[in-house]
């Protein structure tokens, strides 16, 4: 068994493998191993499935940042079927939600929301929209503060463009944003997946964000790469 160490109050490293304390006891979501750790029992975060699981695998050294605090405000865009989201869940709110946070959710697909609306039934704190994470008009107005914690994981083209006018508009001064860019999903021109993740580099850096760090995902989440900024 390898080494333990906590990430936060409720996620846990085990030698290469993290894990995340079950705020739905004996549901495993989406096929995830349960163990008890001290009695507790906790779900395994594979990070071949999970962009957020697979930038905590590979950060050098934000590791202990990229996680939203407990009972805070965040907005997640492009959900999917919530394989990610389930474990900030365990992290953000807790059992029926006892740490009084909110995580808004919003998707294109409406096979994804019917996913979500379930988990939401079992997992309080949890919001589901239906909605295009391009057009807020449409939605905004469920986001009725800024938030703490900004995530986008849509894979499709302009995700740069999205993700800074979503930050503008939703992040709180002092936030985190975290942008998980798939590189194939951009529209280029043949020259190779580092050139697109400096290009958009250096969006973020002339939008005025800071670049905390710059996490390339390759053998867990090929051609990813996943940009952790401040405001
Ligand atoms: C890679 S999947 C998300 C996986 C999820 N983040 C996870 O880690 O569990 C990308 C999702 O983005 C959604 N999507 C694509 N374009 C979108 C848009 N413009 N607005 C909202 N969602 C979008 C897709 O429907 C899909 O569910």
């Amino acid at each position: 068994m390898g080494r333990k160490r906590r990430l936060s109050w409720a996620v846990l490293v085990d030698g290469r493998s993290i894990w995340t304390r079950n705020a739905c006891p004996k549901v495993s979501q989406y096929g995830e191993s349960l163990r008890r750790f001290q009695g507790v029992e906790h779900r395994r975060w594979d990070p071949t499935r999970s962009k957020l699981g697979a930038a905590l695998a590979r950060a050098r050294h934000t590791q202990y940042d990229l996680l939203p605090d407990e009972g805070s405000t965040c907005l997640y865009l492009g959900a999917g079927h919530g394989t990610s989201l389930s474990h900030i869940h365990d992290q953000v709110c807790g059992t029926d939600n006892q740490l009084a946070g909110r995580i808004i959710a919003v998707d294109l697909s409406p096979r994804c929301l019917r996913d979500l609306i379930h988990m939401a039934k079992i997992r309080p704190g949890l919001v589901p929209i239906l909605g295009d994470a391009r057009k807020f008009s449409t939605w905004g107005v469920m986001v009725s503060t800024k938030v703490d914690w900004l995530f986008q994981d849509v894979s499709q083209a302009g995700q740069a463009e999205i993700f800074i006018d979503a930050a503008n508009r939703f992040l709180k001064p002092g936030g985190k944003g975290l942008l998980s860019l798939k590189a194939a999903s951009e529209r280029w021109s043949g020259e190779g997946e580092r050139v697109v993740f400096e290009g958009v580099a250096q969006q973020l850096l002339d939008a005025g964000f800071t670049i905390e760090e710059q996490i390339n995902l390759h053998g867990l989440e090929d051609n990813h790469c996943l940009f952790y900024i401040t405001n």
